[in-house]
């Protein structure tokens, strides 16, 4: 049995009893509303408000909570509010909105390269008709303190996107995307623009590149998670890509989505997200330190994800801080995660991105 504030097979579940959900936070009135509150940044963003002692309600078409019960624990579970909703149903967002009486809004939820690639029409759908519904919804509730905080991509950008003197991203390249996952992002930021434009309403779009960390189980670029895991559980695997890419901590970016929401900026603002440049030998050498018995285990094809990796963050320093945890540590932090959840017999790896182990009969 899963805490009562947990997504069940009801479509709405209220607040847990005894917790300190229901009520705003205390001391500032905040009440934070996260879209794609179940996937990974979503999990990490919502742990850390629950940490920061934030009221969060976390919004979401899917029920199983994996990638929270990986990080939080039942008591810190109990202070989350789920809605289970989908943003393609334009009234449901705006709904939460009034009912929650919500002050910030984060929007994750989307459906990423693959899923995108395997059914364009959907990927659309959610991508950008759900970001519209989400931006229609913010400027019809009238409690919203900041700016709507949303994920946009590097992953909109080709390589040939960076700046051909420097070979930096800059933050207003024109994107090429190449993928209609690519397109979707760019269309977000457009459409965010235009609400700012028509509506006044404010919003910051972070482009994150390959996010990695305990729930971090999907998506083209959720190999070096996984790797970590398989290192974890004894199990050889293969990266789908080499060269270098710029790899950013699932908790670092869920801080820095959690300033902008925070920062008070007006007008409708992007930033490109810093994080750790690295290698993917680097990458693999790093689990290996961490990792000894899986020495060997973890390996690369050669090709480079098809994005530029050099970026250029700047301006970021605008939301606040915007941490960034040294490779080393966090993935050794990815390591504990795993293995406290393998030692607790909880840790079931084909649930976290990994492929079952083939049988011989
Ligand atoms: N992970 C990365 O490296 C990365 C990089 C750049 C941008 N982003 C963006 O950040 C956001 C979050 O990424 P993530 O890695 O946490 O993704 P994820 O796939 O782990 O989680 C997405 C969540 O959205 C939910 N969702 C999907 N369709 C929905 C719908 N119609 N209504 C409500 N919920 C829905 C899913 O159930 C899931 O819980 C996405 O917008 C993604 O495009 C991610």
């Amino acid at each position: 049995m899963i805490g009562a504030g947990l997504p069940g097979g009801a479509d709405r579940n209220g607040p847990a009893d005894g917790s300190t959900n229901g009520a705003p936070n205390g001391s500032t009135g905040e009440r934070f509303l996260v879209t794609g509150a179940l996937g990974c940044i979503g999990a990490w963003t919502v742990r850390t408000l629950v940490a920061g002692g934030t009221s969060v309600v976390a919004f979401d078409m899917a029920g199983d909570p994996k990638r929270l019960r990986l990080i939080m624990s039942e008591r810190e579970l109990a202070k989350v509010t789920f809605v289970r909703g989908d943003i393609t149903d334009r009234d449901a967002i705006g709904r939460a909105l009034d009912e929650h009486g919500i002050t910030h809004l984060i929007h994750l939820a989307a459906l990423q390269v693959p899923f995108a690639r395997a059914d364009p029409p959907l990927g659309a759908l959610v991508n950008v008709v759900g970001t519209v519904n989400v931006l229609e919804a913010a400027k019809r509730h009238a409690g919203l303190r900041g700016p709507v905080v949303y994920t946009s991509s590097i992953g909109m950008f080709e390589a040939a996107d960076a700046d051909a003197a420097d070979g930096r991203l800059h933050v207003d390249a024109t994107a090429h995307p190449r993928t209609h996952y690519g397109v979707y992002k760019l269309a977000n930021e457009g459409n965010a623009r235009v609400y700012w434009l028509d509506d006044g309403l404010s919003s910051v779009g972070l482009r994150p590149l390959t996010v990695y960390g305990p729930g971090r189980d999907q998506g083209l670029t959720s190999g070096p998670t996984k790797a970590i895991l398989a290192a974890v559980v004894g199990r050889p695997y293969r990266i789908a890509f080499g060269g270098r890419t710029l790899l950013q901590y699932a908790e670092d970016v869920a801080r820095a989505l959690i300033a902008a929401g925070r920062s008070g900026l007006t007008g409708a603002r992007v930033f490109n997200l810093g994080g750790s440049l690295v290698g993917i030998d680097d990458l693999v050498a790093t689990i290996e330190r961490c990792v000894p018995e899986a020495t060997g285990l973890v390996t690369h094809d050669p090709e480079p994800l098809p994005f530029p990796d050099a970026i250029d963050d700047a301006g970021i320093e605008a939301i606040g801080e915007v941490p960034v945890t040294p490779l080393d540590e966090a993935v050794r932090r990815t390591v504990e995660v795993f293995r406290r959840s393998l030692d607790r017999g909880s840790l079931v790896p084909e649930e976290h991105g990994l492929e079952p182990v083939a049988t011989t009969s």
